[in-house]
């Protein structure tokens, strides 16, 4: 099976999580598209979606399901979203589409986070990915000091603004071993925005596609 058809396979397998009437929390990427399409295809009449980002906001619109406010819900059952790299223990690295701030607020307010990737996302330890980090413009040359202290090398991801209005960096050469306690040290530089390590708001579920079906990993 091809990437393409596994990311369909993860997407349609998530619709299982969702309930008709429910207001459901959505995520950005290529395989959320897919789930965003399988939703609109399968018949389920959800409440409303809230979404992470203005792409899936516009999927989602054209297909004709409802998109409310995130400060219109107090809380979410479920929030589905990919990764670009998901641990043994549902710790994630998300933002390569550069969403991950509205990613990460959306998570939040849901009781269930269901990621849904294809196996080449899963990995024995976070880094190997670029790490995206949302900063703000003028912190963005000392934030990539800091990162350079720990081993880490920081780039200004190149012509980029997020929804938020703000910059990416994205760092190679970090192996997160200990995913809550480097979220945590980073969410307290100035200027962090949001780091792409999701270890707060980890994975309760992950619908991994691989050649022989769905895997269902519970964490
Ligand atoms: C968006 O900012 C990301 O967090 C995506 O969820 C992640 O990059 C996965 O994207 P794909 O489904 O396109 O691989």
């Amino acid at each position: 099976m091809t990437q393409d058809e596994l990311k369909t396979l993860v997407g349609q397998a998530a619709l299982h999580y969702v309930e008709a009437g429910s207001i459901v929390g959505v995520g950005t990427g290529s395989t959320v598209d897919k789930f965003i399409d399988a939703l609109a295809a399968s018949g389920i009449k959800v409440a409303g979606a809230v979404s992470s980002s203005v792409r899936s906001t516009e999927r989602m619109k054209g297909l004709g399901i409802p998109v409310l406010d995130a400060a219109e819900v107090q809380g979410l059952g479920v929030y589905i979203d990919g990764a670009d790299e998901i641990d043994h223990g549902g710790h994630m690295i998300k933002g390569g589409g550069a969403a991950l701030t509205r990613e990460k607020i959306v998570a939040d307010l849901a009781e269930r986070f269901i990621c849904i990737a294809d196996e080449s996302k899963l990995v024995q330890a976070l880094g190997k990915f670029p790490l995206p980090v949302e900063v703000i413009p003028m912190a963005a040359a000392q934030i990539a000091r800091r990162f350079a202290a720990m081993g880490g090398v920081a780039t200004l991801r190149a012509g980029v603004v997020t929804d938020n209005g703000c910059h990416i960096l994205d760092v190679t050469g970090l192996q997160i071993t200990e995913p809550r306690a480097f979220e945590a040290n980073v969410n307290q530089w100035p200027g962090v925005v949001t780091v792409g390590v999701f270890a707060r708001n980890r994975a309760n579920v992950c619908l991994l596609g691989t050649s022989e079906g769905v895997k269902t990993l519970t964490f």
